[in-house]
């Protein structure tokens, strides 16, 4: 972890070499090894960000988000995991998951409850309302398909592939 003086870190799992910056909020959350947070990132209870993943400045990740490996979250990403929030009361909490090597551009909303596949790419300033396929190029308010991207030439890449062919 680097110089966190300004953040709140607690009941945080945090893997080997992941690099933390000041002014964050982590709270019963794990990260993975290699995986940078930046400055100005909340994440909530219970998330789960995987190994070599890059989270940028300001965003939001809250209770309900899983995130595999190798993703890339731009600045100003907000996730969301209440269809139709209220300040008081009972509410459902709708989880989201994004799969390895996906990336997700600058400014973009998550609506509660989406999977965006592996190796996605989110364009900026989109909000996702649905799943997003593997390997879509989705942009747009709401995030339509308007193509697809290579899969990364990563050897990881071809692990985690080999691993979901294996059944
Ligand atoms: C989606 C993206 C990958 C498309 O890149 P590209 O394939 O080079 O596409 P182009 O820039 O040639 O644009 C193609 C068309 O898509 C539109 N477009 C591009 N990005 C868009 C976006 N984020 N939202 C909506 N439309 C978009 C363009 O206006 C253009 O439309 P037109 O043909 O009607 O003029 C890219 O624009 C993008 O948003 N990347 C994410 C950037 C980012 O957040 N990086 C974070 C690191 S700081």
């Amino acid at each position: 972890m680097t110089n966190t003086k300004f953040s709140i870190v607690k009941k945080t799992k945090i893997g080997k070499n992941a690099r933390i910056y000041d002014q964050v909020n982590l709270y019963g959350c794990k990260i993975g090894k290699n995986t940078k947070i930046d400055s100005f990132v909340y994440i909530e209870e219970g998330v789960s960000i995987g190994d070599d993943c890059k989270i940028r400045p300001f965003v939001f990740i809250p209770t309900g988000v899983v995130i595999e490996d190798n993703v890339f979250i731009a600045p100003n990403v907000t996730f969301t995991n209440d269809k139709r929030p209220r300040a008081q009361g009972e509410w459902t909490r709708l989880n989201t998951r994004v799969k390895s090597f996906a990336s997700i551009g600058a400014g973009s909303t998550i609506n509660p409850g989406v999977q965006i596949g592996e190796n996605a790419l989110i364009g900026s300033g989109s909000v996702v309302t649905r799943d997003i396929p593997d390997n879509a190029v989705a942009v747009g308010v709401p995030a339509r398909v308007v193509g697809s991207r290579p899969p990364p030439s990563h050897p990881r890449h071809s692990e985690s592939q080999g691993r979901r062919t294996r059944r």
